[in-house]
């Protein structure tokens, strides 16, 4: 089936009820989306399908066909890191980075429909888990890229 992944149209041989995680990982080698529970729970498989966070563990490969799916290795814009990259950087997010590739994925498909989130827009959003407790930092994390893309829009590209 044809598929459309980080803006490349791709030829993929698989079932139509694999999860896209697997598509994703183990057909097209894009492992920065990451298994957790396979349950849709944890948010470490988190990417998006035409714009929005999907959790890609739970979604058949079929859900995506004629939708655009963007990951993690395609959230930077022809080298520049997205405001969240950056963000994460400067607050210093990630502790064992396990569960990061999906916070920032869900963080942008956030900031796309709140450009100024609040605290409980953010809590709302952000319902993927980390073990390590990053949640203060992420909270701060997209603070700061919301502010650094009221300034200079095209850092929030993908
Ligand atoms: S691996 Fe998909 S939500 Fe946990
Ligand atoms: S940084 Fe370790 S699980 Fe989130």
């Amino acid at each position: 089936m044809q598929l459309t992944v980080n803006g490349n149209v791709v030829e993929v041989q698989a079932d139509a009820d694999m999860p896209i995680l697997w598509v994703l990982r183990d057909v097209l080698h894009l492992t920065g989306t990451k298994y957790g529970c396979g349950i849709a729970a944890c948010g470490a498989c988190t990417v998006h399908l035409d714009g929005q966070a999907v959790r890609s563990c739970v979604l058949p490969v079929s859900a995506a066909q004629g939708k655009a799916i963007t990951t993690i290795e395609a959230l930077s814009h022809n080298g520049v890191p997205h405001a969240l990259q950056s963000a994460w950087i400067a607050e210093q997010v990630p502790q064992c980075g396990y569960c990061q590739s999906g916070m920032l994925m869900a963080a942008a498909a956030l900031l796309k429909n709140h450009p100024q989130p609040s605290d409980a827009d953010i809590d709302a959003a952000m319902t993927n888990l980390c073990r390590c407790g990053t949640y203060q930092r992420v909270r701060a994390a997209i603070h700061r890229a919301a502010q650094a893309m009221a300034q200079a829009p095209d850092t929030g590209a993908a």
